[in-house]
């Protein structure tokens, strides 16, 4: 009985240093996607970097792949206006995401947990 809790806890930290490193919720868009999406690459870049600043301040990122490409068009508007964003910022944090979710990176995974 002893042993039981330690081997526990071994086990437990065993698992955590063997599970997939988390998956970012804003990973940068890949050549052949931005090609293939119109915008261009600066755009996107600026896209990622306001997502990764204004889009976290009063909740975690979320994983694109949640809501649809219709849901992201809806939602984009009102939390463009929550983060006060300029309207060139809010074209490049839209060609971000929805060149994200037409790519279908990241993936929706609950069971993965949250990630930031
Ligand atoms: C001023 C605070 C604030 C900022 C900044 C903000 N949000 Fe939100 N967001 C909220 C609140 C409040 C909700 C609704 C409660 C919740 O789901 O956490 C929400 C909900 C959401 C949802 C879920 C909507 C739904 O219908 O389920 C998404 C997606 C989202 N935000 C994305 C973003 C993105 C992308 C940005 C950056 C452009 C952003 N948020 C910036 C406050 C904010």
């Amino acid at each position: 009985m002893r042993y039981l809790i330690p081997a526990v806890l071994f086990c437990l930290a065993m698992a955590a240093c063997a599970a997939p490193a988390p998956r970012t919720a804003a990973p940068p868009v890949t050549p052949s996607a931005a090609a293939r999406s119109g915008y261009d690459a600066a755009s996107l870049e600026r896209g990622r970097a306001i997502y990764l600043t204004a889009c976290v301040r009063c909740h975690r990122a979320r994983l694109v792949g949640d809501y649809s490409a219709a849901q992201w068009r809806d939602v984009l508007p009102v939390m463009a206006r929550k983060s006060r964003l300029t309207a060139a910022q809010e074209r490049d944090v839209t060609a971000y995401v929805l060149t994200l979710r037409a790519a279908g990176t990241p993936q929706a995974d609950h069971a993965a947990g949250a990630v930031q």
